[in-house]
């Protein structure tokens, strides 16, 4: 079975005492995620090698970046590389979050030249895909995230494809309290699953973990996890309070 994932994005969030201190909390209730459970944490950069050092060999735990350059490396003031991630630890990065494509401008394009070289350090992307309010109010949505995932997806391999975790947060829906519905969500996670599997296969889509982002609380992330094509959640909000952040982690399938 695919893995069921509860990813957490801070985003700009939280001081260093703060971070440490979710964290703590979080990690000291001891979940064991199934088998197929995966637990992630996208940090702001600084605290990457702290977070990475209070999971202690926890094998269903990880850090992830929240972003990294197209660039391989060299002359490019702020940026952060996947070969920097790499050296120190870190497996998982967040590609593509609509706020990156939004405030920073990140197109499609630059966007693949993030996943390859994300692929070509062992580093999982994360990638984001989900359309603005006015694309859904037109009913443009599966073109819109179809044309996403043609231009930064369709040049992988099938085993490459296998590497990639999808996240689909429909930009209406982030940190506005306003959730897919469960049939909203599960209709999108399957069109995204034909896409995929239109491209490489059946077998293939299968095995890739779409997650659901936007709005997910406790209180919704049982059902919303629960929809067949939905494969754990990307949360943000919800995820800076460890006791919501461990019910969302309970509530992944087993
Ligand atoms: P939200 O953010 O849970 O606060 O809506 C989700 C995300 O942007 O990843």
């Amino acid at each position: 079975m695919r893995k069921q994932i509860a990813a957490a994005n801070w985003k700009m969030n939280l001081t260093i005492d703060k971070a440490e201190a979710l964290l703590d909390d979080i990690l000291k209730e001891n979940i064991e995620p199934a088998e197929n459970g995966q637990v992630v944490f996208a940090v702001p950069f600084p605290y990457l090698m702290m977070a990475a050092g209070k999971l202690n060999g926890k094998a269903r735990y990880a850090i992830a970046a929240q972003n990294c350059s197209n660039k391989k490396a060299g002359a490019y003031t702020g940026e952060t590389s996947v070969e920097i991630l790499q050296s120190i630890g870190i497996n998982y990065c967040i590609v593509g979050h609509s706020e990156r494509r939004e405030y920073f401008g990140e197109m499609n394009q630059m966007l693949a030249e993030k996943v390859d070289l994300c692929l070509a350090q062992s580093i999982t992307p994360i990638f984001c895909c989900g359309e603005a309010l006015e694309v859904r109010e037109k009913e443009g949505q599966n073109d819109f995230v179809r044309k996403q995932i043609e231009d930064s997806l369709y040049h992988l391999s099938a085993e490459q494809l296998q590497k990639i975790i999808i996240a689909y947060e429909p930009i209406w829906a982030i940190g506005t309290g306003r959730t897919a519905s469960t049939e909203q969500a599960q209709q999108m996670h399957h069109f995204i699953r034909s896409v995929l599997a239109g491209k490489w296969g059946e077998e293939v889509a299968g095995n890739i973990s779409i997650l659901y982002g936007g709005s997910v609380k406790a209180s919704n992330a049982k059902e919303l996890f629960g929809c067949a094509d939905v494969d754990g959640g990307l949360v943000g909000g919800a995820s800076l309070i460890a006791p919501e952040f461990v019910q969302i982690i309970n509530a992944l399938k087993h």
